[in-house]
């Protein structure tokens, strides 16, 4: 990476030592760090931080999007989730690639993009080069072993997603393509809608059955109230849209109180 370069060879030498290196592996990576990584490296860095909260812009006010995005990275938010919906898959038609790339420009943090659309496969490589780190598909969709093949091969991090009706059975086959699955919690398409406990009885059977190296998101009514039975069930990555954007509080504030709720560090 160009930063590292520049740095020459005796700052590069000193960032090596182990002590240093150590220091570095338990904070949260820098911009200029999360630059030269790439996008499989910048999400399973969340690994290392679990549980992390991931605000959903689904509610944001996309007049000032730039400004949303700068202010709950501020906040200390450690990644961000973009919900594309494309009208066929579900009942709502959000955004496409355009704002996954404005977004991308605004923001160093982890891009976690969750296609709620009916032919993933065919939008993988364009929603790639848009700037998307982890890009989820449903196994709801048409194809998602060939999405979730082509997600890989693009080197980014492959999400699994299913509905609250959808057994865990249905994605067991595919889970070897998986670096994360994201058990929804609500019926997709809306934000602010009742949580769905059905998505913990997932997330519990998951978190004992497979290796520690799954991610496990949780989607849906994540809030004050059930942030805790959220975690407690293993989740790794929660998503927050309503109880950040709509909160009377100011967003440090949220996320500081969904953290302490949460048991994150
Ligand atoms: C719903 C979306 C969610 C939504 C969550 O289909 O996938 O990401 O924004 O919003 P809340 O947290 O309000 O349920
Ligand atoms: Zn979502």
């Amino acid at each position: 990476c160009g930063e590292r370069r520049r740095l020459g060879l005796r700052l590069v030498k000193k960032l090596d030592q182990p002590s240093l290196l150590g220091r570095l592996a338990g904070a949260p990576a820098s911009p200029s760090r999360r630059r030269c990584m790439s996008s499989r490296d910048r999400v399973l860095e969340l690994r290392r931080h679990a549980p992390a909260i991931l605000p959903s812009l689904l509610l944001c006010d996309f007049g000032n999007l730039e400004r949303e995005v700068r202010a709950v990275e501020e906040a200390g938010a450690r990644a961000l989730h973009l919900d594309v919906m494309d009208g066929v898959f579900v009942d709502n038609i959000t955004y496409g690639m355009p704002i996954i790339a404005a977004v991308r420009k605004a923001s160093e943090l982890p891009l976690d993009v969750h296609l709620m659309i009916d032919n993933p496969i065919d939008y993988d490589d364009a929603f790639a080069d848009a700037g998307a780190d982890l890009l989820t598909v449903h196994v709801e969709a048409k194809n998602p072993r060939g999405a979730l093949e082509t997600i890989r091969r693009r080197g980014l991090a492959a999400g699994l997603a299913l509905n609250p009706a959808t057994p865990l059975e249905s994605i067991r086959d595919l889970l070897p393509l998986c670096d994360m699955v994201l058990a929804m919690s609500v019926p997709p398409g809306f934000g602010a809608q009742p949580f769905d406990p059905v998505a913990l009885e997932k997330l519990e059977k998951l978190r004992d059955e497979r290796d520690a190296e799954l991610l496990l998101e949780i989607d849906g009514g994540v809030n004050a109230g059930t942030i805790a039975r959220c975690t407690a069930a293993g989740a790794t990555m929660l998503v927050v849209g309503s109880a950040i954007f709509k909160a009377a509080a100011p967003y440090a504030e949220s996320l500081a109180r969904l953290n302490q709720l949460a048991g994150a560090m």
